[in-house]
């Protein structure tokens, strides 16, 4: 695969079937799953030009004895290394194991704001076999940037990861 993206313009849906095809061919064939994700938020912050686009993983806390979100490859500015199951937007799509689109995170209960900046969301979560390993989290610095094209494509793009 060429490194270089071909970014196209056009209706959000020309973007996604692009996009898609393209990340499929930048993560076929490889095992390696933060080079994967990595890529993965990568080419969708080149095309879509979102302010926030990335991946939060599930992993164990000793010491808390629960497991949480863990802060993975993404694209943008800092942001929150970590957040409880049911916390925040990507901690409540984890818990309800659905995706979540937020159209004014002021007006999500418990959102957490990262970034001010931020003012829609979209959390799609990340299955392996029947359990939540992950949730991909992109975030817009305009209102109410996603809906069910978003949903209907990010949930198939997540579904080509490795795991
Ligand atoms: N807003 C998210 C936290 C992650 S940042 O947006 C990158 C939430 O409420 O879960």
């Amino acid at each position: 695969m060429a490194e270089d993206l071909n970014i196209v313009s056009g209706s959000k849906e020309e973007k996604y079937i692009s996009i898609t095809a393209q990340i499929k061919a930048l993560i076929d064939g490889e095992p390696d799953l933060t080079a994967n994700l990595a890529n993965i938020a990568a080419a969708l912050k080149e095309q879509f030009g979102w302010f926030w686009v990335g991946f939060y993983m599930v992993k164990p806390n000793e010491t808390k004895g629960a497991d949480e979100l863990v802060l993975g490859p993404f694209q943008g500015p800092v942001a929150c290394t970590r957040i409880a199951k049911g916390r925040g937007v990507c901690g409540t799509s984890w818990a309800k194991e659905e995706t979540i689109v937020v159209a004014d995170v002021e007006k999500f209960p418990g959102h957490i704001a990262c970034s001010s900046a931020s003012k829609s969301e979209i959390v799609v979560p990340i299955f392996k076999g029947a359990s939540v390993v992950g949730v991909l989290d992109v975030d817009s610095d305009m209102l109410d940037q996603f809906d069910d094209t978003d949903k209907a494509y990010l949930e198939a793009i997540v579904e080509l990861i490795q795991l």
